[in-house]
């Protein structure tokens, strides 16, 4: 059950859809502190879920996070806003119940951090909407608790996307393949390598001085033609996009803009002009109506040229200066020209070149013209990046009404799920950082972000071989599953190591698992429910399962516990109950061994992935193939642990129409213990895999 608050009077920030039961007077569970401000006592056994994109644990107890949308490379755990503002929260404990604060300027959620024992959450306006969801979950079975509150949310807030099938492929992306032929060489270093590859990403390289929805013909001449090419060989060319529009007469894109009043406003009312990649740029105002409509409709450029997937990057937005805040600093500097630069006066020197990138100013800097009128842009910060994809999303529909087209962002707000992925942002090749990503994802999909992944090997600082193969391992698992660097740090491409055959077998797993995958996914999308789980959410009788952040649950069949530390031969793992433990080598060498219920040290040697298949339940796999498009749909085998009995619900179908629903996209399997396997639908062949 769901109650609505309406505080004062709330920016439509149109991310609730579904029904809800309006409330009026107390709120329940939370006490109110002031206009703004709530408190909730949290009880010892208390765990706080949600808040999707963000540093530290599953459990979020034990910190302060803000929600306002960050560029933040160097992310720590002492961080507390990355690139998403997801206002979700779940308390788990004596009292169970979710809230959802539908509000986009600044939140803090102070979890345990000024008082162990005190939520707090403060927003910085009042402003917003509130909603409550509480659970009966106890009394209609099936689900837990947890899960219920996850899927009552899910249906206020909307269908998560649903991504073309071949987003579920392995992608390759670096920034700095300058040219063609290093897009080649990229989709060749595969081939010869015989690993498998369904995307090569595009980074701000393949434009013309950085300008959104231009190709630079130097490097590109046949643009066109090399999409067809790259798509022939079952590889997808997959463009950035980036939110910055670069301000120079002759660019149609801005001078368009320009004529037609599209981009932010300063105070004076004149374009606001702020620093990107291309340097001095302006910022199309896409919480406009008409700007949205306007910007979804350029990506037409690109599609016209074969592209059927982008990245839309930099939304935060990410601002490097604003041309006002650089006169000043350039003003100021001249004063230390002379001066003695000692401890006082090198520290304000410092601080004032240092913070010229994305300083919080520049959001109090520029304006939006919305349908509600105009708004400074810091108290709608969070709705940027959602529009921004939301523009991609919409136009998509229109231009491409048969054909799914992959998008993801990195900025992004609970709303725009529905039109778009995201990764999880600039992340570096430090060991702790895949832990972080293991942790986030279940807190993301809690929030509708089901289409997700991180970059895996890390895209900062030099990855190692065994950084990238145990990244790998978990990405496998991950929707998004692209591995990508930034210029300047060691290439990270699988076939660049002396151990890429091995690497490769890791990625095969992906494409032997695509069927269960992809067939959890968009269960997952249509039923409102997660792609990956933590332990407790689905055994949360199990007082252990429940501190348990560094395996998940991935789909209804699967218990993952990946390796996360150097030089590791192995690591400890909970059973929640007994399991057939899956260790996969190679296509070819696959063993199996049935693990009882508890605590156990497992071998994880670095070439091998190890995979847990709940009793009763089943996995449907391919044989494998070097693209998505390879895969055999229609031949399928089955990976299972019956005890007794087992069925599955398989989900496939054509890969890029939008008919989710139709009844034909789903074959019901059935597996008795020592009887044949059984199956109703369109499948040719599904067989017991025996390995
Ligand atoms: C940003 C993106 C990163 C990209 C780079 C260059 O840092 O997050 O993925 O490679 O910009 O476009």
């Amino acid at each position: 059950m769901i109650t609505g608050f309406q505080c004062g009077s709330p920016f439509n920030t149109e991310t609730v859809t579904g029904k809800f039961r309006r409330g009026e007077g107390k709120i329940p569970y939370l006490k109110k502190e002031g206009r703004a401000k709530f408190s909730y006592r949290l009880e010892k056994e208390d765990v706080v879920y949600g808040l999707g994109e963000n540093v530290r644990g599953i459990n979020k107890r034990g910190w302060i996070y803000e929600s306002f949308n960050t560029d933040n490379c160097y992310h720590r755990e002492d961080t507390k806003s990355l690139y998403g503002a997801h206002n979700f929260l779940i308390i788990d404990g004596k009292e169970q119940f979710g809230i959802f604060f539908d509000y986009p300027g600044r939140i803090t959620f102070d979890i345990g951090y000024s008082d162990p024992d005190l939520l707090k959450i403060e927003l910085q306006d009042e402003d917003f909407g509130l909603y409550v969801i509480g659970t009966d979950a106890h009394k209609t079975c099936g689900y837990s608790a947890m899960e219920d509150i996850v899927r009552q949310f899910r249906r206020l807030i909307g269908r998560s996307y649903i991504p073309p099938k071949w987003a579920f492929g392995y992608g390759q992306s670096r920034w700095g393949y300058l040219n063609e032929a290093d897009v080649r060489d990229v989709a060749e270093g595969y081939r010869n390598a015989g690993i498998g590859l369904d995307m090569v990403y595009l980074d701000i390289d393949y434009m013309e001085r950085y300008k959104d929805f231009t190709v630079n013909r130097e490097a590109y001449p046949d643009f066109a033609g090399l999409v067809s090419d790259m798509k022939k060989s079952g590889v997808h060319l997959v463009p950035i996009i980036d939110a910055a529009i670069k301000v120079e007469s002759g660019y149609d894109v801005y001078e368009e803009g320009a004529a037609n009043d599209y981009f932010c406003k300063d105070e004076e009312g004149n374009d606001y002009i702020a620093g990107a990649w291309p340097g001095r740029v302006v910022l199309p105002d896409v919480l406009n109506d008409k700007v949205r409509r306007w910007f979804g409709q350029k990506y037409k450029i690109l599609i016209d040229m074969g592209i059927e997937g982008f990245w839309n990057d930099m939304n935060e937005p990410s601002i490097f200066f604003s041309e006002k805040y650089l006169a000043e600093v350039f003003r100021k500097l001249d004063k230390f020209r002379d001066e003695n630069l000692d401890l006082e006066k090198f520290g304000e020197f410092g601080e004032l070149v240092g913070k010229i990138s994305n300083n919080p100013v520049y959001y109090k800097e520029f304006y939006h013209r919305t349908d509600s009128g105009v708004c400074l842009h810091e108290q709608v910060h969070n709705l940027y990046g959602y529009n921004l994809t939301r523009a991609a999303g919409e136009a998509f529909e229109e231009l491409c009404p048969n054909h799914r087209i992959l998008i993801f962002s990195r900025s992004s707000c609970i709303g725009m799920h529905r039109y778009g992925g995201i990764w999880t942002g600039d992340n570096q090749s430090f060991w702790e950082h895949l832990l972080m990503n293991m942790k986030m994802m279940p807190s993301l999909n809690m929030c509708g972000f089901l289409y997700t992944g991180a970059d895996l090997g890390g895209f900062g600082s030099d990855t190692t071989q065994d950084l990238l193969m145990r990244w790998l391992a978990f990405g496998v698992f991950t929707p998004l599953m692209r591995n990508h660097s930034s210029i300047g740090t060691r290439r990270q491409e699988a076939y660049q190591f002396p151990g890429a055959a091995e690497i490769g077998n890791i990625i095969q797993l992906r494409y032997i698992l695509l069927p269960y995958i992809y067939s959890e996914y968009v269960k997952a999308a249509l039923g409102d429910d997660m792609y990956m789980k933590p332990l407790a959410f689905v055994y949360p009788e199990d007082d252990f399962a429940k501190e348990v952040e560094d395996q998940l649950m991935v789909g209804e069949s699967i218990m993952i516990a990946p390796v996360y530390r150097q030089n590791a031969g192995g690591r400890y793992v909970y059973l929640p109950e007994r399991m057939l433990m899956v260790r996969y080598q190679s296509p070819k060498q696959m063993q199996k061994e049935i693990v009882e219920k508890g605590h156990h040290y497992v071998e994880i040697g670095l070439k091998e992935v190890v995979f847990f298949i709940l009793p009763d339940h089943l996995v449907p796999i391919s044989s494998g193939g070097s693209c998505v498009e390879q895969i055999d749909f229609e031949n399928l085998r089955i990976m299972g642990f019956v005890e007794t009995y087992a069925e599955y619900k398989l989900y496939d179908d054509d890969g890029y129409t939008r008919d989710y629903d139709n009844p034909r996209c789903f074959t019901q399997i059935r597996a008795a213990k020592g009887k044949k396997l059984v199956w109703e639908g369109e499948k040719n062949s599904i067989e017991y895999f025996e390995f």
